[in-house]
């Protein structure tokens, strides 16, 4: 008697849905092999919906999703859609409704790909980053206050704070500012840096690096660094480094292959995953993981949605084809999950279907057609 997944399948925008397509084509072949039943629900969700319904998500949606063993996103984003909309009312309300904490980005650059990173080879590449995902300037408060000559205010004691910064708000001109609050719990810092060093034993790896910028936002990053040191402790055969964001841009260019877990807080995440796509060669092969190790996880390429490529069929699906490794693995079907990856590797290896981020003119769907060839192949040799 196989094993029965509900995976709830949200397509989103603009190219979302033609790379998801090919996502459950990939993760189709592989159930027959499995002896897995996949079954999947649709929903209609992104700037379509919204424009016609104005909701983003109907009400009780996350307690639904909270049902489902896996949720697979394609991407969302539109051009008719103020920036920012769907972005926090969709994907980070499903981030934060969720409890997915983690947010799991392989930064792993794969043969046969081209690396702007003159003298990188795959071996030079190939960590995971561990982003926190719930935390940190991504909470969301804030506000933008205007105001006559000298009536804007900060909601805290001022007192406190550098005499440069208090210029802003004591001149004579219109009071006009913003600010936004990062915030790191110790609970929030400690179950993602905790998950970090549980992933580097259970990936045989023995570093873990930090990023931060504590020397300045030492609050916040203080803590951070505080609550990382105590988990450290907890794993001695593990050995850890402290980096700030700035030289780590840096690193990450220069020496990536000194990489193996990093770990980092929301929005410096943000940025280097970013750069870590690129240097895996591109945002057509970075897949992510939106992880609740005790509820739902959910699995999306790290790129958007671009709108201009849509219904052109010439994005490559890869990463979101690999994000469903990443979904195969948290699911526990590690032997599959392998599987996935190697059909990837032997396509990209070929180098007979390439898409155009890689230099070829296949099609989005050739390519994923080029991965459950492989799967086949590979899957009867491992009978
Ligand atoms: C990402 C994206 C999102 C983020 C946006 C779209 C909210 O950039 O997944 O990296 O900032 O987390
Ligand atoms: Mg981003």
């Amino acid at each position: 008697m196989g094993k029965e997944y509900n995976i709830a399948v949200i397509p989103g925008d603009g190219v979302g849905p033609e790379i998801v397509t090919e996502a459950l084509k990939v993760l189709e072949t592989i159930a027959p092999m499995a002896s897995i039943t996949f079954r999947w629900t649709h929903y209609p969700f992104g700037a379509e919906h919204y424009l016609k319904t104005k909701e983003i998500l109907p009400p009780g949606i996350i307690h639904e999703l909270g049902g489902f063993d896996a949720i697979l996103l394609g991407a969302i984003g539109d051009p008719r859609v103020k920036p920012g909309v769907l972005e926090g009312g969709m994907l980070l309300n499903l981030r934060f409704g969720l409890d997915q904490y983690i947010n799991l980005r392989p930064v792993k650059l794969y043969p046969n790909v081209p690396t702007p990173l003159r003298d990188k080879g795959p071996g030079d590449i190939n960590f995971y980053v561990i982003r926190e995902n719930t935390e940190d300037f991504y909470i969301g408060i804030g506000d933008r206050v205007r105001g006559a000559a000298g009536s804007a205010r900060l909601p805290v004691d001022r007192s406190n704070y550098r005499a440069a910064f208090n210029v802003a708000f004591e001149s004579d001109v219109a009071g006009d500012y913003a600010y936004q609050i990062g915030l790191i719990s110790r609970a929030g810092a400690e179950r993602v840096i905790r998950y970090g060093f549980q992933l580097a034993q259970r990936k045989g790896l023995d570093r873990v690096t930090s990023v931060d910028k504590a020397n300045v936002l030492s609050d916040i990053y203080g803590l951070w660094r505080e609550v990382f040191q105590d988990v450290s402790s907890e794993y001695q055969s593990i050995s850890y480094e402290f980096n700030y964001v700035d030289a780590m841009t840096m690193w990450l260019v220069k020496n990536p292959e000194q990489f193996q877990v990093v770990i980092t807080p929301n929005m410096f995440g943000d940025i280097i995953t970013d750069l870590g796509a690129m240097i895996q060669g591109g945002l057509g092969l970075a897949p992510g993981g939106n992880i609740n190790p005790n509820g739902v996880s959910m699995f999306e390429p790290i790129h958007g949605s671009a709108p201009k490529y849509k219904g052109q069929g010439i994005i490559n699906p890869l990463a979101t084809i690999l994000s469903g490794q990443l979904l195969l693995e948290d699911l526990g079907e590690d032997t599959w999950a392998d599987l996935l990856e190697r059909a990837v590797v032997s396509v990209l290896e070929e180098g007979i279907v390439r898409t155009r981020d890689l230099g070829g003119s296949a099609s989005t769907s050739e390519m994923g057609n080029a991965v459950v060839n492989a799967l086949r192949r590979l899957g009867e040799a491992q009978g």
